[in-house]
């Protein structure tokens, strides 16, 4: 079977992609994965990252939950959500992957080919970071991309690697829809004043320099270090939660109702 025929009954595809490692991809797209599920929305997140996936830990799902059918292999559903990682069809967990170059790019397409998704509204695609081998097979093999979501921290260092990621979209002509600063300093749950631990401005900065629209700040939860089980979304009176939240639902514009 062919990877386009594979998800033809997927309506929009974003991927959430950043030039540097840790700065909170897996966390922007597995709450907007979840925040989108429970607004009715038909979705499911593909994690994609071979060398260090953590999507399951963060829905708390295992091996033990995945059901290979005639199908082909069946995402896990964690509430509403169709939930598929790399991480699950690795021998051991936590196992480290040695595949390189041509064999990478084969896997993640066979990879691609094997999840019966059915219909979706949407699939959000999390991806490793930088702009490697995967990214490359990943942007090229998915057809029909909506486009990127962009997530960025807001150093300087983080801004140079955004940037690199952002040509590498311009080169092959799929659309950044946007950029997110994470961790955009901690706002007091007291005086509500924010104080930017990892400087400000980068976001904003990166935006301007490549006409690209600035989605939101996300501040630091403290909260979930405190409780690591929680999402941050669902953190409900959190500062984090309620930003999180506005770019959800700017996503949900740009991409799912923009034809309505
Ligand atoms: N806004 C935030 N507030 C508090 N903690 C956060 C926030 N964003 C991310 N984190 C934490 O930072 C760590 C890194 O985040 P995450 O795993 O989402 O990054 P990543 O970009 O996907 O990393 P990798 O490049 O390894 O895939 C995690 O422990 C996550 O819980
Ligand atoms: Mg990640």
């Amino acid at each position: 079977m062919e990877i386009v025929k594979r998800m033809s009954k997927i309506k929009h595809k974003i991927a959430v992609m950043s030039g540097k490692g840790g700065v909170g991809k897996s966390t922007i797209a597995v709450n907007l994965a979840v925040a989108l599920s429970k607004k009715g929305y038909r979705t499911g997140i593909l994690d994609i990252d071979i060398h260090g996936p953590n999507v399951p830990r963060m829905l708390k799902i295992g091996k033990k939950d995945l059901i290979i059918s005639a199908e082909g292999i069946v995402p896990v559903k964690v509430g509403n959500l169709k939930v598929i990682s790399v991480q699950l069809l690795l021998p051991e967990e936590n196992s480290p992957i040695i595949w390189r170059g041509p064999r990478k790019t084969a896997a993640i397409r066979q990879f691609l080919v094997d999840v019966s998704w059915g219909d979706l509204d949407i699939l959000v695609i999390d991806c490793p970071p930088g702009t490697g081998d995967e990214h490359l097979t990943i942007l090229q093999s998915i057809p029909f991309f909506d486009g990127i979501i962009m997530v960025t921290t807001p150093h300087e260092v983080s801004l140079d690697d955004v940037e690199k990621s952002i040509n590498m979209a311009k080169h092959l002509k799929i659309k950044v829809l946007g950029i997110v600063e994470n961790m955009s300093g901690f706002v007091c749950p007291e005086c509500k004043t924010e104080i930017p631990i990892f400087g400000s401005g980068g976001g904003n900065k990166i935006a301007s320099k490549t006409n690209i629209p600035l989605l939101g700040n996300v501040p630091i939860d403290i909260a979930s270090k405190e409780l690591e089980d929680v999402l941050l979304i669902e953190n409900g009176e959190s500062e984090t939660s309620k930003r999180l939240l506005k770019i959800v639902n700017k996503i949900e514009n740009i991409v799912l109702k923009r034809e309505e």
